[in-house]
């Protein structure tokens, strides 16, 4: 990555070579930064996903990148916000011409049966009061032969996509850029103006799917989302919601 080739013509881009993790670098600072600044790395140490999960990030090549927004209207602001990030990456994607990434309930990009990158929100702030809001974004761009060994599900890269070099420097531009217009949108519309536009992306939509609550299975057809983001079910217990918190959806 190149700071200079990076086009940001609205806010900071902090640059590293190798961090801990680009979430934790923003939420170390928070009292510094403006909504729409950024970190990228080229490695992380400590890269994480969901639920205390490891995003395996020791390579080079790949997309690591977080952004910073004040929520104005604290934490409940941020409910549905990393269904509109998945909507926002993948139409990144297009921009530069990359088509065939969908999106897998609640928040991670799939290519087919594997995942090629994933969103971790976090958040810091009292209930009720202006809050703190880090999005990270890991994407694959191009992993080389040791990840098959060091990430433990089906994956996929963009190169493996594209068949060519996809040019880090540009994703980058396109992905701060889609953020930051896409987050400002959503301070207006909140999920409202997403919900079509996942709906467009969703690669399980009418398919046969399992979900996992805890230890209990169950079975059915997803359908999609509802208004506030949850997934829909259609099982032998009806068409029920089921919030991303609590549960994990897979495919039969
Ligand atoms: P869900 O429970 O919603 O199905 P998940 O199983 O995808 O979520 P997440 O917490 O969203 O879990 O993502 C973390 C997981 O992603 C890790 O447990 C690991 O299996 C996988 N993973 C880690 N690093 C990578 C990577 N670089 N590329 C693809 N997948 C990765
Ligand atoms: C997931 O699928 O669970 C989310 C993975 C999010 C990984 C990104 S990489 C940049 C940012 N820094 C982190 O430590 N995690 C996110």
């Amino acid at each position: 990555l190149d700071a200079e080739a990076i086009e940001s013509d609205t806010g900071r881009v902090f640059l590293l070579d190798d961090v801990s993790s680009t979430n934790t670098y923003l939420l170390d600072r928070v009292g510094q930064l403006n909504s729409g600044d950024c970190c990228l790395a080229e490695r992380q140490t400590q890269g994480r996903g969901r639920r205390g999960r490891q995003w395996v990030s020791p390579y080079a090549g790949s997309l690591y990148l977080s952004m910073y927004w004040r929520l104005e209207h604290g934490v409940a602001q941020s409910a549905g916000m990393s269904l509109a990030v998945g909507v926002l990456l993948v139409e990144a994607l297009e921009s530069l011409g990359i088509v065939g990434v969908g999106l897998k309930w609640p928040n991670d990009l799939y290519v087919g049966q594997n995942k090629l990158a994933g969103i971790l929100v976090e958040m810091r702030g009292q209930f009720g009061e202006p809050a703190d809001m880090v999005l990270g974004c890991g994407m694959n761009v191009s992993l080389g032969a040791q990840a098959a060994a060091d990430i433990d599900r089906a994956w996929t890269d963009l190169a493996s996509l594209c068949g060519d070099d996809v040019d880090r420097n540009q994703l980058a531009s396109a992905v701060i850029a889609h953020l930051r217009a896409g987050l400002r949108q959503f301070e207006e519309e909140g999920l409202q103006g997403f919900l079509s536009r996942w709906q467009k992306y969703d690669l399980f939509w009418n398919r046969d799917v399992n979900i996992h609550l805890g230890e209990r299975v169950i079975s059915g057809r997803a359908a999609g989302i509802d208004e506030q983001g949850a997934l829909l079910l259609e099982s032998s217990e009806g068409l029920k919601s089921y919030n991303s918190g609590e549960v994990s959806l897979r495919p039969v």
